[in-house]
């Protein structure tokens, strides 16, 4: 684009506009919202994982003081779509998974509400559950399209033949865990019906106030105009809050049954493990071949995964295996189990992140097999055009990538021997893994500029997950407008202002942005460079250039240490270097760089949904028990970028970056790992049980 000449504002390094809000403690978050009369809602979930609810004593519970109802599929009211069986809360008695919502309690106070829950006692009549994933079940099936419109299958070539005739091949197994995203805010709502009119205000953590006013107005039967839904703050996400679940529709059912009473709605974090989301567990066969120099020659990633038998997510695990390297025979297929568990749904990068373990370790596979250095390997199968369009990539630095991060880590010298480093009892490796994400743009988003005295105001509906959207919209706006950021305010964050498109797939920036560029040149061609007062103008984004690919790119290197006696594991050091486009502003970019590599790291060492198949439970539903990367895990973490001028992405040259950093994170720890100890750890999480015991027999041990 060209901005308008003066000194820019996007790359500043400014702090969040919002930081001392939360700081202070005065942010409002959607369970805090001040209302009038509050009540509580408590949900009371399954405790089988498959069955009919056959009775629902609520006696003990309505004759509590201070509660005011027990909604249950017999009294709560009927919604007017029940497609979405995630949304369709309390319609039938049906029992599709251990921890659905069976009933619902709404009290005067949390406290009451949830020991109301408590005594509600229900009985069912039990099936036969299947909670397990196996490659070998016979019931795998091929879904129409993976997340969110990719082909299921793809085949170029022949990968027998290439295989066959390959100089080396590796083919193994890979599988990632089961993850849950606990961001640390909860899923929550505060929901008012407004007298006489039929109107629904919600205050909800969510990703993107319109597409959940469209999805709590199709289940309602409610015209979208009718429904307004705000949330100025989201005290994390992940993807978890980029669809409305179940808990927004029964704080909105609450409510009605409550008339004149706003009720308020936070999942437990306990509640969350089966009620708002979830990564599921993939099952990946990776075969790769190559020539005697490394040139790659066949590709197959095969991925078998879960979802639930009421509601299709496919995760989209075999897609960025199409587009990694040059690799002229390729296959990539989907096959999923539809079990009795709760609903998959995004988590940080899906698709990518679980999708990019299998292949990058097997890449460090190969490079062992052929003597080649892994970064080597990677460079030496760069592709001149996406592999699965033919399409010239907008940019693609990958290879710049891993050479600045092999300068900066100090790659250069390593020993490619497993298991001969030793700083007193740790065994001590380095690993290598490559990063990527789609740049993508939504259809669907408007901005309006005003003038308001000296000031612009910048109104879209967009939100900020802690990433910086209210700091770096107006940054975006700034320079569009010619003017400095101090004269731009932004409000995001509620339906009242105009469309916007989820925060999710890394995609905010790149749409909300396009569309405050738009309307910063609408306003300039109407009225030049000095609006009068009130003037205003529109913009919405418009289609990307479809003749690229277009992808960020980025190169993971990490330290282990594996105590020689215990096997504990170490990562003291991750350094990250990523090629996302334009920067627009190095702080908080920075933030969400190391955010996505700690929680890959997290991914790598810690997490792991251990559900019992027995039950079809998840039997470490809460923070003590599901492990995540916590500071003393963390210690050198380190993020850089390339300058990057994509003149192709949109016309701010972002590309987007709060999913890549997860990307090819955990592949690195345990090629680092086998770098330590000489044991390939294809299953994450990478834990001690699993190479305990090749230490035993390290020689000179
Ligand atoms: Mo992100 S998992 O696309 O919200």
């Amino acid at each position: 684009m060209t901005f308008i000449d003066r000194p820019a504002a996007i790359g500043l390094d400014l702090p969040r506009r919002d930081g001392a809000a939360k700081v202070r403690g005065t942010a409002v978050y959607a369970y805090e919202t001040p209302v009038e009369h509050p009540a509580y809602a408590h949900p009371v979930q399954a405790t089988v994982a498959r069955g009919r609810v056959t009775a629902l004593d609520t006696a003990a519970a309505e004759a509590l003081d201070g509660v005011f109802a027990v909604l249950t599929p017999a009294t709560a009211e009927r919604l007017a779509s029940t497609e979405d069986r995630e949304l369709a809360a309390l319609q039938d008695d049906e029992v599709a998974f251990r921890g659905q919502v069976v009933a619902l309690v709404v009290a005067d106070s949390s406290e009451t509400a949830r020991h109301a829950a408590a005594l509600v006692r229900v009985s069912y009549a039990r099936a036969a559950h299947d909670s397990e994933l196996r490659a070998d079940r016979d019931d795998l099936y091929a879904p129409e399209r993976v997340n969110p419109d990719f082909a299921t299958d793809t085949v170029e070539g022949d990968v027998a033949a290439a295989t066959a005739a390959a100089a080396a091949v590796v083919e193994q197994t890979y599988t990632t865990a089961m993850y849950h995203n606990n961001p640390m805010e909860p899923h929550a709502t505060t929901a008012r019906w407004e007298p006489g009119d039929g109107r629904l205000t919600l205050w909800d953590s969510t990703q993107g106030v319109h597409p959940a006013r469209s999805a709590v107005a199709s289940v309602f039967g409610l015209d979208e105009a009718k429904v307004r839904v705000i949330c100025p703050y989201v005290g994390g996400g992940f993807g978890s809050k980029g669809t409305p679940h179940v808990n927004v529709v029964l704080a909105a059912m609450a409510a009605r049954a409550v008339p004149g009473r706003a009720v308020r709605l936070a999942l437990t974090r306990q509640q969350m493990f089966s009620l708002a989301g979830y990564r599921t567990p993939t099952i990946q066969r990776c075969l790769l071949a190559a020539e005697r120099d490394g040139t790659l020659t066949a590709l197959a990633l095969d991925v078998v995964e879960q979802t639930s038998r009421i509601k299709e997510f496919a995760e989209q695990t075999g897609v960025p295996a199409r587009m990694m390297y040059a690799v002229a025979n390729r296959r990539t297929t989907h096959r999923l189990a539809a079990l009795d568990v709760p609903v998959p749904s995004w988590m940080r990068a899906p698709g990518e992140c679980p999708g990019m373990f299998g292949p990058e370790v097997a890449m460090d596979e190969l490079a062992e097999r052929l003597g080649l250095d892994p970064v080597e390997l990677r460079i030496r199968n760069e592709p001149a055009t996406d592999p699965e369009t033919g399409k010239p990539f907008s940019s693609r630095n990958l290879v710049g990538c891993l050479r600045e991060g092999a300068a900066r880590f100090g790659w250069s010298g390593r020993d490619p021997r497993p298991g001969v480093r030793r700083d007193g009892d740790w065994l001590v490796g380095t690993g290598v893994a490559a990063s990527t994400y789609p740049v993508h743009r939504m259809s669907k988003s408007t901005a309006v500029i005003r003038r308001e005295g000296d000031r612009y105001v910048a109104e879209i509906g967009a939100a900020d997950l802690g990433t910086g959207t209210w700091t770096t919209l107006a940054q975006i706006a700034a320079d569009a407008l010619g003017v400095g950021v101090e004269r731009v305010e932004v409000r995001i964050g509620d339906t009242a202002y105009p469309v916007a498109s989820v925060a999710g797939g890394s995609s905010g920036m790149s749409t909300w942005g396009s569309a405050v560029v738009e309307a910063a040149r609408a306003l300039r061609a109407r009225y030049g460079a000095e609006p009068p007062d009130r003037a205003e103008a529109s913009g919405s984004v418009q289609p990307a250039d479809d003749r690229w690919a277009m992808h960020a790119f980025g190169a993971q290197f990490a330290e282990a240490r594996v105590h020689l006696d215990t096997g504990e594991i170490r990562v003291p050091r991750l350094l990250g270097v990523f090629a996302a486009g334009r920067i627009v502003n190095p702080r908080t970019a920075r933030s969400q760089f190391i955010g996505g590599m700690t929680m890959g790291l997290s991914m790598a060492l810690h997490e792991h949904s251990v559900l019992d198949p027995r039950t079809g439970h998840v039997v470490n539903h809460d923070l003590a028990d599901y492990h995540i990367t916590a500071n003393a895990d963390v210690t050198e973490v380190e993020a850089h970028w390339l300058d990057e001028h994509d003149p192709h992405v949109n016309a701010m040259g972002t590309k987007g970056i709060g999913e890549i950093g997860i990307v090819g994170t955990a592949a690195a720890v345990s090629n680092a790992v086998w770098h330590a100890c000489g044991v390939r750890v294809r299953d994450l999480p990478v834990t001690l049980d699993k190479v305990l015991p090749a230490l035993e027999d390290l020689p000179g041990r």
